[in-house]
């Protein structure tokens, strides 16, 4: 399989975009950044080359994909209607981080939807992810390019080191810029549900809506989440991960892991890292910006998995703007460890 390394100058005609949409067009599986994390790409229409994502990633076939368009006229042959709520977020939001649930057109597989009667779709703002889709003159189905389970990639390099040898190729776009995945929206129902918060905020949202609704399962009430895939556990390094919300509180937990012989790492920020003592510590960004955290967030997961740490202690934030985004990866990472007090 091959690298392309190049962030700069890509459009539709360059030859590594070409090479790369040569392989969707086969029916094979290419990697390709998007602004929120790299995607694992197929050929939307087809079922067969959909089918290897789920085998590449490990995927339960019960977790529906996202479908990754270029156009808006894309958007006609993929859904049955556009509900009213979905025409003001796609002219707010589009193309940009956020995926919009609609009632399902009939070419769309139900191997892409896996079984429901809806669609998942996004325009991403990524200039690679755009060409290609260009390129390829497909729809393109992508769920984030992780062995499932894992922290989303961020990088090629991340990509590379859960599905090297099962894919392709992946077109290297660089770090992607926001670094969690895409707001997730469902249009089917009136007010629309939130199911999985993300760049586009709760607040963006609502602006343009009026007051929606938030899946239950996203408030911490103990209920099956309308979207199958906030149900898996997610987002997780190897490394258990627990949370402690009184920073001061958390050398005391360091301190009783490494009694017990631990290997521990602590992920803090850049206000606290000096604060600590851990076998390995690292920042994810300032407190005071929280675009930054989320930006480093699923890269420093993967730095604990390199350094082979046991347990991982982290510090939490504050569950406002994109905040909402990471307490909500931070939790699933961690299994619901999260100590209050
Ligand atoms: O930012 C992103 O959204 C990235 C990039 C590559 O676009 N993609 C991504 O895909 O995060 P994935 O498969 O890791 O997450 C898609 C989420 C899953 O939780 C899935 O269950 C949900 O969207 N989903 C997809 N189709 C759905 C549908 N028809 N109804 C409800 N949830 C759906
Ligand atoms: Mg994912």
């Amino acid at each position: 399989h091959w690298i392309v390394d190049n962030n700069q100058h890509i459009n539709k005609n360059s030859n590594e975009i070409k090479e790369a949409a040569l392989w969707i067009k086969k029916g094979e599986l290419v990697a390709l950044p998007t602004e929120t994390v790299y995607g694992l790409g197929a050929n939307a229409l087809s079922d067969e080359a959909v089918q290897k994502i789920f085998i590449a990633k490990g995927r339960p076939s019960d977790n529906p994909l996202i479908v990754h368009i270029s156009r808006k006229e894309q958007l006609l042959r993929l859904v049955s209607h556009i509900p009213d709520s979905a025409n003001l977020l796609i002219n707010a939001f589009w193309p940009g981080p956020l995926t919009i649930i609609f009632p399902k057109g009939e070419e769309v597989s139900t191997v892409v939807t896996a079984g429901l009667d809806t669609v998942a779709v996004r325009m991403p703002s990524h200039p690679v992810a755009q060409a290609l889709i260009e390129a390829a003159n497909v729809p393109i189905a992508a769920p984030s390019a992780n062995r499932s389970g894992k922290p989303s990639p961020t990088s090629a390099t991340h990509v590379l080191a859960d599905l090297r040898g099962k894919i392709a190729g992946v077109v290297d776009g660089g770090p992607t810029a926001e670094g969690v995945e895409s707001t997730v929206i469902d249009c089917t129902t009136t007010p629309p549900i939130l199911y999985r918060p993300g760049g586009v905020t709760r607040e963006q949202l609502e602006a343009v809506l009026g007051p929606i609704r938030i899946d239950p399962a996203l408030l911490g009430k103990d209920e099956q989440p309308k979207s199958p895939g906030m149900k898996y556990t997610h987002y997780a390094p190897e490394g258990e991960l627990t949370l402690v919300e009184n920073q001061a509180a958390i050398q005391t937990f360091v301190d009783k892991w490494r009694e017990k012989q631990f290997k521990v790492g602590i992920m803090a920020t850049d206000e606290h890292k000096q604060d600590y003592d851990a076998d390995v510590i690292l920042s994810v960004g300032s407190r005071n910006d929280l675009a930054e955290v989320a930006h480093n967030l699923y890269h420093v997961l993967r730095q604990f998995d390199e350094q082979k740490v046991d347990v991982i202690i982290g510090e939490t934030f504050p569950r406002e703007g994109i905040g909402v985004a990471i307490m909500n990866r931070l939790e699933k990472a961690a299994g619901g460890r999260i100590i209050q007090r």
